[in-house]
Parts: structure tokens; sequence; C-alpha cells
């Protein structure tokens, strides 16, 4: 273990870098982040297929009808000391009022489907995160019942929308559809951010996450040069989710770093040593119970590609990135992008410097090409010796 003199002597040797102090300091200025995961209704307007929330039956929470509970809540999570809520659901727009109640109260951010458009009278600097599943023939199949073309309905109404990235949930089966949504989002006037697809209803065929995401990471990959003044994913952070691997510890309920402070069986985990986030609640509708995780209650993390919790996984883990200046700035511009992602801090300003976030980081990619071309060279190898 490194101790607190190395670890500071690191830290100002690689913050000579005026671009690096940059970053450093606008992310000190926030200060630490109390977070908490809220679902702020039980009821949906759609049934994606394979959606966790409805695989977990966490719509068997009712939200409470009462608006003083609602009230109440948002006391106590004051009184508690959280200062920033991740909004889901069911569907955020369906209950306009208490969302506005919690963007008047909290940092925050909302994840929402876009087929109810979150108006800008009262809600004008909420960052809105719209999810896609896929071009508009998978998105309708997976997420409008083959009927509904919800990716079209969500481009329309956050069409020009300054506060919107969306949450392009990618499945290992399309990789060949990334590039014309992204497109389309960033000809839409939005940001893109990425998500992973967890088969957890055992779907099978393109959405099984067991063919894993490697064309899928270098896709992305291929987007944040395209674009890097718009994809709000880093290639680090796209790596650890798709590799499942962050130094030598592999992705699981042992590293997890987002798991609820007030359910008994997290209690071994927060004993083995590793970090975790002591505040962290994932709230269920009825805002009384909260679940294992943000996602459910099972402790099952081979399906789980969620990237706020591998997010919260490197942003914790800084002492394992504080061995050279490349380690540090994945971790730095890691944490920046949550803040990026969240509209923490001055974004005005903070999102100019997207496009030479990504262009540090170019030695990542620099390496997932050359190990393909490795590949591709000895595949030929073993073609011409047959
Ligand atoms: C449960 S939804 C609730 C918020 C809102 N109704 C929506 O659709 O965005 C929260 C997020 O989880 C994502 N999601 C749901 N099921 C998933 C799965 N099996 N794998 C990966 N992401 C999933 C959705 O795409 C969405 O971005």
């Amino acid at each position: 273990m490194i101790s607190p003199i190395e670890m500071t002597n690191s830290i100002s040797q690689y913050l000579q870098d005026p671009f690096l102090r940059r970053l450093y300091d606008d992310i000190r200025a926030v200060g630490p982040i109390r977070p908490i995961q809220v679902d702020i209704t039980h009821v949906c307007n759609l049934r994606c297929d394979g959606c966790y929330f409805f695989s977990e039956q966490l719509d068997q929470h009712k939200a409470p009808k009462d608006e003083a509970m609602f009230d109440g809540f948002i006391a106590q999570e004051l009184g508690r000391g959280t200062n920033f809520v991740t909004v889901l659901g069911g569907e955020p727009s369906l209950m306009l009022g208490r969302l506005k109640k919690i963007y008047d109260t909290f940092s925050m951010i909302v994840v929402t489907n876009g087929v109810r458009r979150i108006p800008y009278e009262g809600f004008e600097t909420m960052p809105i995160a719209v999810s896609v599943w896929g071009d508009h023939a998978t998105d309708t199949r997976l997420r409008g019942n083959g009927k509904v073309d919800v990716f079209a309905k969500g481009l329309k109404n956050y069409k020009d929308d300054p506060r919107v990235t969306w949450y392009y949930t990618t499945t290992p089966g399309n990789v060949h559809e990334i590039e014309s949504v992204v497109s389309q989002i960033i000809d839409n006037g939005n940001y893109v951010g990425f998500n992973f697809y967890g088969d957890i209803a055992h779907i099978g065929g393109d959405v099984d996450h067991r063919r894993g995401f490697g064309q899928v990471r270098r896709e992305i990959d291929r987007m944040i040069e395209r674009y890097p003044d718009k994809i709000l994913i880093s290639s680090y952070i796209n790596q650890v989710i798709t590799t499942g691997k962050l130094f030598d510890d592999r992705w699981g309920f042992d590293v997890c770093c987002s798991l609820s402070n007030n359910i008994a069986k997290n209690q071994e985990r927060f004993q083995n040593g590793k970090p975790y986030l002591p505040h962290f609640r994932a709230y269920n509708p009825d805002l009384t119970t909260t679940r294992a995780c943000c996602r459910s209650d099972a402790w099952d993390c081979e399906n789980c590609y969620d990237s706020w919790a591998h997010l919260t996984w490197i942003m914790l883990n800084v002492e394992q990135h504080l061995g050279s200046k490349e380690d540090f700035t994945n971790w730095l511009t890691t944490t920046y992008m949550f803040h990026l992602a969240s509209r923490i801090g001055d974004y005005e300003s903070a999102i100019k410097l997207l496009p030479e976030i990504h262009r540090r980081l170019s030695y990542l990619r620099e390496r997932e090409h050359g190990a393909d071309d490795q590949l591709a060279d000895i595949a030929d190898l073993v073609l011409e010796a047959l």
C-alpha cells in the first residue's frame, strides 16, 4: 500500500502538467459527492425487452401516493447529507412534479426513455440522459414492442436540446448500427454516452452479452476519434467496462462500490478492504426499501455492465492509478467525465475540454489498434501455414 506522503508526491509530480492541473482543480472545487439512486415511480410507458427493472420485479414496490411522504424522503436524504441523485424508475417523465423537487434540491441526473419530453421551463439546466438501444429497427423491436419507433420520438422531443446526452445501450450483435445511431444523435444537436446491455432475461442472439463487447469497444473508440467533441465516454472507461478488468481486479460483488449501505449482506463486502461508497443507497420506488445494488438484490454481477457502477469503481480506486502519469490521467479524466455527464461544476467551460481529454487517451486506442494488427498478423501466418 502506498503511503500518504508518496501519494501526495506522485500527484504533485503529475500535476505539473497544466491540463491535468486544470482538471484536478475543477474536481477539487466541487468536493466530495454523496450519491444515491432513486426510482421515482414504479410506472413506465414502455416494456423494453429484458429491462432489469421489470425482470427484477422492482415495479412491485409501489411509489407513495402521498406527497407529504415524498417530501419527507427528500428531507431525510438532505439530513443524511446526500448531494447527488440519479433519478430512474419506471419512467421519470411521468412524475414531473417530483422530478422538479429533486432538481431544485440536489445535483442530479435523470434517465428517461425519451417518449415524453421533459419541459424546458423549470428544468433549464437539468442533465437528461435519453435511452436508446439501437438504430430504428432494433430499437423498435427491443423497446417499442415491434411497433413504436421510440428512438425517433426521442430525437424529435430533444432536437437541439443542450441538456441531453443520449445513453446508448449497445448490444454485441448490432455493432454495425453504432455509427448510424451516433451520427443521428449528433446531427440532432445532442451528446452521446454509452451503456452495455446485460441479457438478464436470457433472450440470446444479437443481445447476448456472453458474445462479448470487444467489437463494440473498438467501434466506440472509432466514434471517439471521429466526434471527440461529442462523445461522453472515454476510451479508458470503455475499456474497463467491456473487459471487466481494473488492474488485477475483476468486476464483481467483491469490488463493486455502488452497494446500498443498509443491506445486511453488503456488510461482508465492506469489510474486504476494497473501496466503496459509504453513503450510497439504491431506493426502490416505495422510497422506503433499498435493493442490494443499482440493479437488483441478486448479487449476480456476471451480467452487469452498468456504466455508472463501473465509473464509480474507477473513481474510488484512485490509489491504484498513481503508479504512472498515464494511469493518473486515466483516473482523472474518468472522474472529469462523470462531472461532465452530470453537469457538476462550471459545465459551460468544462465541456470545451472534452476533445483534449480524448486526445490525451489516444494512446489507449493506438494500443488496441496495435493488438488488432498483431492478431491479424498471427491469423495471416496461420493461414499461410495451412
Ligand atoms: C430501467 S430504465 C429507467 C429509466 C427510463 N424509463 C429509461 O428507459 O431510460 C434505466 C436505464 O437502464 C437501462 N437498462 C434497462 N435494462 C437494461 C439491461 N438489461 N441492460 C443494460 N441497460 C439496461 C435503460 O436503457 C435505461 O437507460
